[in-house]
């Protein structure tokens, strides 16, 4: 069995019934935005957030379920197509889960509108149902998510971004949405406010992981159904460069930073900055970095007892640093 499929196991039938109520959640009467999310809904993702909103929730309640689980995790995954709709036009990105992105397909005007509309779609159905607890868990991951999109655009003009700040920017524009992924889950069967904000911790401590990752992949030629070594070319500069900046010449550093600044869409040169990353033990460094955060979400779960739940949790938190995609 896949690991993907090892995860589900304990939620089958909540994933299931989540793909009906996911997809009817999208539901309009425009002809052409019904085309287009009929689109987006036929090239599902991993659909690993719905999958944390269900573990959690049954992890800490031991098996317990409600209707609003269902509204949380469905809303989640209305707000992270949304976002990433809107990502890919930010990044000029022309492919997304294997297939052209939405931009690429119907341009920018189009994709900025189908973004809006999902996101208010995620929205409303926390109001329509009076789930305000939820509301606030998840404006406050939007709110986040807009603000460390910005603040990536702000460093990728600047050139000038630290350690420091690239945490900031993972932790806002990815992990937020995944702390809301635990938090809802938990809030969803009616835990307290301190296990709602340990859950939240543990999906932000993972959520750092996971984009760490992610930008791994685009040191890389893996085929992850979405392009590679665009970060450089979109002049973001994450961690295994920002290791390479820290720990080299003066006169290396200014190259590295010209070729960001000026050669940024030339492909030899950019292959070129690439190479030098890795030699200088990026890759390495950033991995290591990743493995604190997944240890540090780990000992979180590992204050829960035995379970199913927990299990499959254990094994997600392996899986967000071993996927193959
Ligand atoms: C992609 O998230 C955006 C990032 C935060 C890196 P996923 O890798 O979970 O995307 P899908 O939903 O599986 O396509
Ligand atoms: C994740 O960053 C952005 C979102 C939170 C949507 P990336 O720009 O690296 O994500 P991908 O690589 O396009 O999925
Ligand atoms: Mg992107
Ligand atoms: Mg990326």
């Amino acid at each position: 069995m896949k690991p993907v499929e090892i995860i589900k196991q304990p939620i089958l039938k909540e994933m299931e019934l989540f793909e009906s109520k996911f997809k009817e959640s999208m539901a309009t009467k425009v002809p052409l935005l019904n085309r287009i999310t009929q689109y987006i809904v036929r090239r599902k993702g991993k659909q690993m957030r719905p999958m944390f909103v269900f573990l959690v929730a049954k992890m800490v309640s031991g098996g317990k379920f409600e209707e609003r689980t269902y509204r949380g995790a469905s809303i989640i995954e209305l707000i992270h197509t949304a976002t990433l709709v809107h990502d890919d036009i930010v990044d000029d990105s022309n492919r997304r889960r294997g297939f052209f992105s939405i931009n690429a397909l119907w341009k920018n005007k189009i994709a900025v509108l189908v973004g809006d509309f999902l996101l208010s779609k995620g929205l409303l159905l926390s109001i329509d149902n009076e789930d305000f607890d939820i509301l606030k868990l998840i404006s406050v991951a939007v709110r986040e998510m807009s603000e460390g999109e910005l603040l990536q655009i702000e460093k990728a003009r600047r050139l000038d971004i630290t350690e420091e700040v690239y945490f900031e920017i993972i932790r806002q524009k990815t992990a937020t949405l995944i702390a809301a992924c635990c938090g809802i889950g938990a809030a969803s069967v009616g835990s307290s406010s301190e296990e709602i904000e340990k859950m939240r911790l543990f999906g932000e401590l993972i959520g750092i992981a996971f984009q760490i990752k992610d930008d791994l992949f685009d040191y890389t030629d893996a085929k992850i159904g979405k392009p590679t070594g665009i970060d450089i070319k979109e002049q973001k500069m994450t961690l295994p460069l920002i290791y390479a900046l820290n720990n080299c010449t003066e006169t290396e550093r200014k190259w590295l930073i010209n070729s960001v600044k000026k050669y940024n869409k030339n492909k030899k040169r950019v292959k070129e900055v690439i190479t030098f990353v890795k030699e200088k033990g990026g890759i390495e460094y950033t991995t290591s970095k990743m493995k604190d955060y997944q240890n540090r979400a780990l000992t979180i779960l590992n204050s829960y007892p035995d379970s199913p739940y927990k299990d499959s949790l254990l094994t997600m938190v392996s899986y967000v640093i071993e996927r193959k995609i």
